[in-house]
């Protein structure tokens, strides 16, 4: 199995890239600068292929659609994990639209446009997946106010699990969002529950068997309400 995470140098991402290659699997270990990539590969081990890929960038995504094509020959599971600006600081009333321009841009389109470039080899796999990492800040059911940034573009990514899954059922690729709770990463901050746990959530919906859930937000495998 081959699978790629975006956002993998750090943090839940770099997590669920471990797990995964403890499943034998080979991993593309994605970060936006090369370096970055290069140095979270070499910590993770055999299995572990480094690449450039900034989510935001048109380029880098064609870019390694292109490897994945002509190098691994094909993709089984994409973990769309990169996110940015857990907005904390301001309010909907208020909030920068310049600052949710570019968190809409790295949480949700770049999420969108990599889907969108690697769809044909998840079509063509045996056993495909995509697990878009989201957040409870991203459920309308719960939506009071604050974060405005991540929450919007959070609840877009949701809509977004929910159509790709509509229309992809047919050709058996499972789309769901996952939300890992709270987490002691960067972004997270202290206090936050223990990386592995946080990424476990998500690597269970990596690994579904085909009889497994399509079009759901989940918590610890568990159906949460959008
Ligand atoms: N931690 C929590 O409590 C929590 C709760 C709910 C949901 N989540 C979600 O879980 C996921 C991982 O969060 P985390 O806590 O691990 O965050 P994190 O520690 O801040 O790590 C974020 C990762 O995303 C990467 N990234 C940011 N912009 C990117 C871009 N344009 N292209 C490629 N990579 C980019 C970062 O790379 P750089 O090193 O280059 O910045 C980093 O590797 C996110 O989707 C987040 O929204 C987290």
């Amino acid at each position: 199995m081959i699978a790629l995470v975006t956002g993998a140098n750090r943090g839940i991402g770099h997590e669920v890239s471990r797990q995964l290659l403890g499943l034998g699997w080979t991993v593309l270990v994605t970060a936006r600068s090369e370096r970055a990539a290069r140095e979270a590969a070499a910590r993770l081990g055999a299995g572990a292929h480094p690449l450039r890929l900034d989510v935001r960038s048109p380029a880098d995504t064609e870019a390694v659609a292109r490897v994945l094509r002509e190098r691994f020959g094909g993709l089984d599971v994409l973990v769309n994990n990169a996110a940015i600006t857990y907005d904390t600081w301001q309010r909907a009333v208020g909030a920068d639209l310049d600052v949710v321009r570019e968190a809409m841009e790295t949480n949700l389109y770049g999420p969108w446009r990599l889907v969108q470039a690697v769809l044909p080899l998840l079509r063509a796999s045996r056993r495909p997946r995509v697990v878009n990492v989201s957040s409870e800040g991203g459920s309308l059911a719960g939506m009071t106010g604050g974060t405005p940034a991540y929450s919007v573009s959070k609840a877009g990514l949701n809509a977004l699990t929910r159509m790709l899954a509509g229309e992809l059922r047919a050709d058996g690729v499972l789309v769901n969002s996952v939300c890992p709770g709270w987490v002691a990463t960067d972004m997270g901050g202290p206090g936050g529950r223990p990386v592995a746990e946080g990424a476990a959530g998500i690597v269970w919906a990596a690994t579904l068997p085909d009889d497994g859930p399509t079009g759901g937000f989940f918590h610890d495998e568990r159906p949460l309400p959008w």
